[in-house]
């Protein structure tokens, strides 16, 4: 099942490579969920699903909460007449205002699909800028909220940064890390960048996390991009290279394609 949001990112079009590298178990736990491609295209018994964005989890528990009525409500949203700039300006300075979480979460949908490119993006403030993304006709995504709702049913939904939600796993675990990529950019090292607002210190962080977890026998499967010094950062993980050839543009000019790492972090194959 497709996600029912649009996400820079989402994981749906390799998801067949992830379900075959995921170990069996328990309990997923996705500390970098965002649109949640994984938690829905697998089968474990229960889910522990987080990220930081409060935005993002505000509106998985609405749906998870109410789900048919939280959906009719969204649905109301989403007509002629709201797919016009005005209205979509009107709406977005409505949902940086409110304080209603119901009314935000059923407005951060609607921007979702009705904003630029699916774009989630804040000021240094903290307001959400995406300009209007002038499509023909958004499209409602009612049968994906149903199945997400149905989903929900054994899954816990938390705000948190991934360092906090990892030190939530217990044995029977298995943890799907999906951080903001390294950019591409840094081929040869790491050194000072950040991307997604994701320092080279947290991918580092990340990495230590997953070798501590699966040294306690809790398996940690991390995507990423192919780089060098990813694949340097995850030596101790087997590592398996998918050929997505995405294209991409670096700094601005020369065009090339890049492939992702599936790094498997596990207590045998880390020598732990
Ligand atoms: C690449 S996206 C995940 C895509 C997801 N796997 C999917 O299929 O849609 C990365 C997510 O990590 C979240 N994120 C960024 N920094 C984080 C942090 N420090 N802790 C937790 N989540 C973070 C972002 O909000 C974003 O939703």
């Amino acid at each position: 099942m497709k996600p029912f949001l649009k996400w820079a990112g989402n994981k749906y079009r390799i998801i067949n490579h992830i379900r075959e590298k995921l170990p069996s178990g328990e309990r997923l736990i996705e500390p970098f969920a965002g649109a949640s491609a994984v938690f829905l295209n697998t089968e474990y018994a229960s889910y522990l699903i987080a990220d930081n964005n409060p935005d993002i989890i505000n509106l998985y528990r609405h749906l998870q909460r109410e789900g048919i009525l939280f959906i009719r409500y969204c649905s109301t949203l989403f007509t002629p007449e709201n797919n016009v700039q005005e209205r979509y300006l009107t709406y977005r300075e409505e949902f940086n205002a409110t304080g209603n979480r119901r009314r935000r979460a059923a407005l951060f949908l609607y921007m979702n699909r009705h904003g630029f490119n699916g774009l989630c993006r804040y000021n240094s403030s903290g307001v959400f800028n995406v300009p209007f993304g002038k499509y023909r006709k958004p499209y409602f995504p009612e049968k994906e909220m149903c199945y997400f709702a149905e989903k929900s049913r054994n899954a816990v939904f938390l705000c948190a940064d991934f360092a906090t939600t990892m030190k939530k796993a217990r044995p029977g675990d298995v943890v799907y890390c999906d951080p903001p990529y390294v950019p591409l950019s840094a081929t040869a090292n790491f050194t000072a960048y950040s991307a997604g607002g994701f320092s080279e210190e947290q991918q580092v962080h990340l990495g230590s996390a997953a070798l501590h977890l699966a040294a306690r026998g809790i398996p940690v499967l991390i995507s990423n991009n192919a780089t060098p010094p990813v694949l340097a950062l995850y030596r101790k993980a087997v590592c398996t290279i998918i050929p997505v050839r995405r294209s991409i543009s670096c700094d601005g000019g020369s065009r090339g394609s890049v492939n992702e790492v599936l790094a498997l972090f596990q207590q045998e194959s880390a020598g732990l």
